[in-house]
């Protein structure tokens, strides 16, 4: 389709990679690595559409209450992903985003992070907004307390402002994978009006054809934002 509307600002939930690997007799961590495989070719696949940011949600405030087994696994998974990922993001043009919380994140975790941040800050083509340690409440309140610190006052348009993905503006979509329809404590602010796709696809399975059906779905939605 031509001049399809194409979404500025899109977040995945990018869920079902335990299930995809056990449906397969592996053990959950395996379906973390194909998992992780995914991203590069959505990543891509998402700029070359005309998506200006994107903010993936790899791992949730709440996701460390899993067996340690599989949090260290997904910790390490996060430090390769990243060394092999910084070169080609700085190659394409695209600026590197970490969100969510630090202070729980090993420091050779965080160092990568940083590194990666930095090398790319003078990138301005894309946006790419990696959720780790995420919690959408803590976010909020990450943000009024950086508004009391200023000694500003509590406004919507001042919390915005302070949100970890301020700089990529509100997410216009949001792709959940893995069949579950629920946010779990993604984007809650600045989500308020994202149009929402559900599908049962598993993330390790959802291609650039997926991506696309959801780019279809958003392009024939009618966004009122409380207007008629
Ligand atoms: C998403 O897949 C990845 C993370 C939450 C880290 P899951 O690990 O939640 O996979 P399912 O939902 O159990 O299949
Ligand atoms: C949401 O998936 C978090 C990520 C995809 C990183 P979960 O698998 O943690 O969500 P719940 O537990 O099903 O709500
Ligand atoms: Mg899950």
């Amino acid at each position: 389709m031509e001049n399809k509307k194409i979404p500025t600002h899109v977040g995945i939930i990018m869920d079902g990679n335990g299930r995809w690997a056990t449906a397969r007799g592996k053990k959950r961590s395996y379906g973390h690595k194909v998992g992780s495989d995914n991203v590069d070719r959505i990543v891509s696949h998402a700029f070359s559409s005309g998506i200006k940011s994107l903010t993936l949600y790899a791992f949730s405030s709440e996701n460390w209450a899993r067996p340690k087994e599989e949090v260290d696994e997904l910790m390490k998974l996060l430090k390769t992903y990243f060394k092999k990922f910084i070169k080609k993001v700085i190659k394409n043009d695209v600026r590197l985003f970490v969100v969510g919380g630090r202070e729980q994140l090993s420091s050779d975790l965080v160092k990568v992070i940083e590194d990666g941040e930095r090398q790319s800050e003078n990138n301005t083509a894309h946006h790419l907004n990696i959720a780790i340690n995420y919690g959408g409440r803590q976010e909020i309140v990450s943000a009024v307390n950086k508004l009391i610190e200023k000694g500003e006052e509590i406004t919507v348009d001042g919390i915005s402002k302070n949100l970890y993905t301020a700089p990529s503006g509100e997410p216009d979509l949001i792709i959940r994978t893995g069949g579950e329809y629920r946010l779990s404590n993604f984007l809650l602010f600045q989500g308020a009006y994202s149009e929402l796709y559900f599908t049962d696809v598993l993330w390790p399975d959802f291609d650039e054809k997926e991506l696309d059906k959801a780019l279809d779905s958003f392009a024939g939605r009618k966004r009122r934002f409380g207007k008629i």
